[in-house]
């Protein structure tokens, strides 16, 4: 029995995860495999009623499933960075989900802006740290609010960190199996203390895997290459915060936030899948907002518990829808949030 815990959250999050579900329901029924979910009800409503973000025990609650369906996080009237530090940041920290993944594919049919570029040259991964780097919050100010101030946030990279990112990437390149090549994606020529650390590490781990080819690619350049010969890459593994600017970047290439998702995974445990894309207040219970994320985190989801081939199967059926819409944007697809899922149902 697969045990999933359903975070709505705020905005479009609830509309697209219930059109995950859906697929979820299909999916197990044809696969033949059982499923229960429970709803929680985190997120800026919530905050705002009771000034609670995770409730205390929550994430002991959260720990005996097996994947989190997250929606999407952020409230128009929340303060930005409260309840995405409060709530996504907490649990990708508590969880320890220390990989977040986010795999860069242009499907048939679907408009891509770069030009003269299709699904035969866009289709990497990105492996992204998740756990340290910038994220962790340690800094200060000093004289605030005064024009002496001086205000430090720390870039903290470990070495168990970094490895067990690294070691993942590599095992992630083989196990892909296409070009086994694997980039390093850092900036050693400037931050070099942490990146040194990065640069050491990725070398040494890559002795345990001389099948993979490996490379390296400062962050400036990688987005210059991910414009001009996104073909390049095959996986690139990177720190917290560039991994965050560049799968971005990476989510417009492949057809924007419509369809592009991410898992905060720790191995072998519970992990969470998300839409990359935010809560989109603006197109809230308008029936209009893109589910394909969602879902396509749904086949994460299923292929991180081992539904190997249900995960495939929707990854398959959302390529083919997606390749269908007249856009992957909210409100342009040329069909509602529910007639994509329903559309993705019958795809399976
Ligand atoms: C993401 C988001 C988050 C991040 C924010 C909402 C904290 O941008 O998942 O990429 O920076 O990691
Ligand atoms: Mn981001």
């Amino acid at each position: 029995m697969l045990k999933i815990a359903v975070i709505g959250g705020d905005g479009t999050g609830p509309e697209v995860a219930q059109e995950g579900l859906k697929v979820l329901e299909a999916i197990s029924r044809s696969e033949n495999f059982e499923f229960e979910t429970r709803d929680f009800d985190f997120g800026g409503e919530r905050y705002l009623k009771t000034g609670e973000i995770l409730p205390e025990g929550a994430l002991d609650e959260l720990r005996q499933f097996d994947a989190i369906l997250l929606g999407a996080i952020g409230h128009p009237d929340v303060e930005p960075g409260v309840l995405e530090k409060g709530l996504l940041l907490q649990t990708r920290f508590e969880l320890d989900l220390y990989i977040n993944l986010r795999p860069v594919k242009l499907y048939a049919g679907v408009d891509c802006p770069l030009k003269d570029k299709g699904p035969d040259e866009i289709d990497f991964v990105i492996v992204r740290e998740n756990t340290e780097d910038l994220y962790v919050g340690s800094g200060g100010f000093a004289h605030k609010n005064t024009t002496n101030e001086v205000a430090t946030q720390l870039m903290v990279s470990t070495y168990e960190g970094v490895e067990r990112c690294v070691r993942y990437a590599f095992e992630l390149t083989r196990a892909r199996n296409k070009r086994k090549h694997l980039t390093l994606v850092a900036k050693t020529n400037v931050l070099t203390y942490a990146h040194d650390l990065w640069w050491r590490v990725f070398n040494d781990v890559a002795k345990e895997f001389p099948d993979v080819e490996t490379d390296y690619n400062h962050v400036d350049a990688c987005c210059m290459w991910m414009v001009k010969n996104p073909e390049y890459y095959d996986v690139i593994v990177t720190t917290n915060m560039f991994g965050d600017i560049i799968t971005d970047l990476g989510a417009m290439i492949q057809g924007g936030m419509g369809i592009a998702a991410g898992g905060n995974i720790r191995p072998g445990e519970v992990s969470m899948f998300e839409p990359i894309g935010g809560s989109a207040p603006k197109y809230t219970g308008k029936n209009v907002i893109n589910p394909l994320a969602a879902i396509a985190a749904l086949a994460m989801l299923l292929d991180h518990c081992g539904q190997k081939k249900a995960a495939q199967r929707v990854e398959d059926a959302v390529a083919k829808v997606a390749g269908d819409l007249d856009s992957l944007s909210a409100g342009r697809m040329g069909a509602s949030t529910t007639e994509v899922g329903d559309r993705v149902v019958d795809s399976l």
